[in-house]
C-alpha cells in the first residue's frame, strides 16, 4: 500500500536516480518524487510542492549528504534563468545523466535487455561559450523600463543576465550595444501583454569559422527609430557583416515573422564545416554548436558506411550540411527541406561547394518523400534522418517500412521521440547502436545518432 503523501509535509529522502529534465529522483514507500537540484547519491531533507496522482515535486530544504559530484555553481542567474539545467554538478556528471536518460528511454520502451548498445556520450574538451546563436527577448521590467536577457524557466520574465557561460562574449556584446542604443534613443521595448512597442528580440549569428556576424533585429512594426544609425554602429564597432530587419507583427511565441528587410551587407553570413562551406539565411536552421556538429555528421557518416551506387535521401536537411558531407561518398543524394530559405541556401551550398551529385527539394517530408518515390521512381538505399523534436510522422515510418532502405540513419535532439520512433520501426529495422552526443552543454537536452538495420538484409 502506498504512503499518502502531502503538499508541505518534509521528508528526509536519498535521490536514487534522474529524472528527464536532469532533476533528482526519491521515492517515498515506492511513491515518485521529482526533486530539482537534488543530485543521484545525496541524502536530502525536502519539501513537497505539489502532490499529483501518480508522483510528487519537492524542493531541497537542505542537503544532509552531498554528491561527490557537486560543485559550486559558477552563474549568477543560473538558478532562475532557463538556459542551463545542470550547472550544480560537474561536467562528467552532466555526461552521465544525458546517458542515463538515453537508458531509462530504452528501458522504458524496449523493456530491461532491449540488447541496443549505447556508446559513452561524447562531451565537448571546453564546454563553454559553445554557441553560434543567440536570442535575446527585449521587453519591460515591472518600472517599466527596457530589459534585454533571457527567458526565466517556464515563463516569459525576462532576466537580465551578463557573462553567459553559454553564449559567445561578441554576442552579449553587440546586445548590450544594443540595448544601450535602444535606451538612449527611446526605442520602445515589445510589451507583448498588449502587443505594443517596438524592438521584440535581437538574434546574433556567428560563423565559427568565418568570424562573420549577423545580426537580426526582430520589430514589431516596419520602421526602427534612427536604424541607420544603430545599423552603422553594429558595423563600425562590432564588425558586423550582415544586419536584417524581421517583421514580427503577430502576438505569437515564434521569435521571427515571415518579412526580412536586408539593412547592411548580403542578408546571410557564411561558416565552414570540415572541408566544406555554407551559406546561412536568418531564417535557416544551423546546428547551434559547430564544434560537435562536425564530429555528428562524421558520425553519421561511419554509421552510414556508404557505397558509391548509393542513392541517399537527407530528409529535414536544413542548409544541406549533412547531404553535402554525404555527397561524395555517394552516387546521388536528395535533401528535403520545408523552409523555403533553407531550401535556397541548401541550393547556393551545393555550388559553392562544388558538389554536383545533390538535389534539393522544397516542402514537406511528408508530401515529398512519398512523391519521390510514387511520382518519380526514386528509391533511397539509406535514409538519413534529422527531425524536428516531435520525431517523424507517422506516414514517414510507414513509407519507410514500405520502402526498405538498407539502412536508416537517425539524428535527433529529443531522444524521446527517436525511442518512439525506433519502436515503430522495429518489426522491419533493428537498432544497432545510438551515439549521444553532448550538443548543448550544461543543459538538460542531448543530440544522439542512432543506426538502424534492415533485417535479415543480404
Ligand atoms: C533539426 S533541423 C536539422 C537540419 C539539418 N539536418 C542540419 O543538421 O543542419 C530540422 C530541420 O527540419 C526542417 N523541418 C521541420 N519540419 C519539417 C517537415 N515536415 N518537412 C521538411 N522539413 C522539416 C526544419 O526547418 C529544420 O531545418
Amino acid at each position: 500500500m502506498e504512503k499518502k503523501i502531502r503538499k508541505n509535509e518534509e521528508y528526509v529522502v536519498d535521490i536514487i536516480d534522474y529524472g528527464m529534465e536532469g532533476e533528482g529522483i526519491a521515492k517515498i514507500d515506492n511513491f515518485t518524487v521529482f526533486v530539482p537540484n537534488a543530485m543521484q547519491g545525496e541524502t536530502c531533507k525536502i519539501h513537497i510542492v505539489k502532490v499529483l496522482s501518480s508522483y510528487a515535486y519537492a524542493k531541497v530544504v537542505e542537503i544532509i549528504k552531498k554528491s561527490e559530484h557537486r560543485v559550486k555553481e559558477d552563474c549568477d542567474t543560473y538558478q532562475r534563468c532557463g538556459g542551463c539545467q545542470l550547472r550544480h554538478m560537474d561536467y562528467e556528471e552532466t555526461l552521465n545523466i544525458k546517458q542515463r536518460k538515453i537508458e531509462n528511454l530504452l528501458q522504458k520502451t524496449f523493456g530491461e535487455d532491449s540488447g541496443i548498445k549505447i556508446a559513452k556520450t561524447i562531451g565537448m574538451g571546453n564546454p563553454y561559450h559553445y554557441r553560434n546563436k543567440a536570442q535575446y527577448p527585449v521587453g519591460t521590467n515591472k518600472q517599466g523600463e527596457p530589459v534585454i536577457g533571457i527567458y526565466a524557466q517556464r515563463t516569459h520574465e525576462i532576466i537580465p543576465m551578463e557573462n553567459c557561460l553559454i553564449q559567445l562574449p561578441i554576442s552579449e556584446q553587440i546586445a548590450f550595444a544594443i540595448y544601450k542604443f535602444m535606451k538612449e534613443n527611446q526605442i520602445p521595448a515589445y510589451n507583448e501583454k498588449i502587443g505594443e512597442g517596438l524592438l521584440r528580440h535581437i538574434v546574433i549569428r556567428v560563423g565559427l569559422h568565418t568570424h562573420e556576424i549577423m545580426c537580426v533585429l526582430v520589430v514589431n512594426g516596419k520602421k526602427l527609430i534612427k536604424e541607420q544609425e544603430l545599423v552603422e554602429l553594429l558595423v563600425k564597432r562590432f564588425n558586423v557583416k550582415t544586419v536584417v530587419k524581421n517583421i514580427n507583427q503577430k502576438n505569437t511565441n515564434v521569435i521571427l515573422g515571415p518579412e526580412n528587410i536586408v539593412l547592411h551587407g548580403d542578408g546571410y553570413i557564411y561558416d565552414t564545416l570540415g572541408e566544406y562551406t555554407f551559406k546561412i539565411s536568418p531564417m535557416s536552421f544551423y546546428q547551434v554548436n559547430p564544434v560537435q556538429a562536425e564530429l555528428l555528421y562524421q558520425i553519421a557518416l561511419e554509421m552510414a558506411d556508404l557505397d558509391k551506387e548509393d542513392i541517399v535521401f537527407d530528409l529535414y536537411c536544413g542548409i544541406g550540411t549533412i547531404g553535402i558531407f554525404a555527397s561524395k561518398y555517394v552516387k546521388k543524394v536528395y535533401g528535403v527541406e520545408v523552409v523555403e530559405q533553407a531550401v535556397e541556401d541548401a541550393k547556393e551550398n551545393a555550388k559553392i561547394n562544388q558538389v554536383k551529385n545533390i538535389e534539393f527539394l522544397s516542402g514537406n517530408v511528408e508530401t515529398v518523400f512519398t512523391n519521390l518515390m510514387e511520382k518519380k521512381n526514386i528509391y533511397p538505399d539509406v535514409i538519413i534522418v534529422d527531425p524536428p523534436r516531435k520525431g517523424l510522422e507517422e506516414i514517414t515510418i510507414t513509407n519507410m517500412l514500405a520502402v526498405e532502405p538498407k539502412k536508416i540513419i537517425y539524428i535527433s535532439c529529443n531522444p524521446a521521440t527517436m525511442v518512439r520512433d525506433m519502436e515503430l520501426l522495429k518489426e522491419k529495422y533493428e537498432t544497432k547502436l545510438m551515439q549521444p552526443v553532448d550538443m548543448f552543454p550544461y543543459s538538460k537536452h542531448v543530440e544522439v545518432c542512432a543506426l538502424l538495420e534492415l533485417k535479415n538484409y543480404q
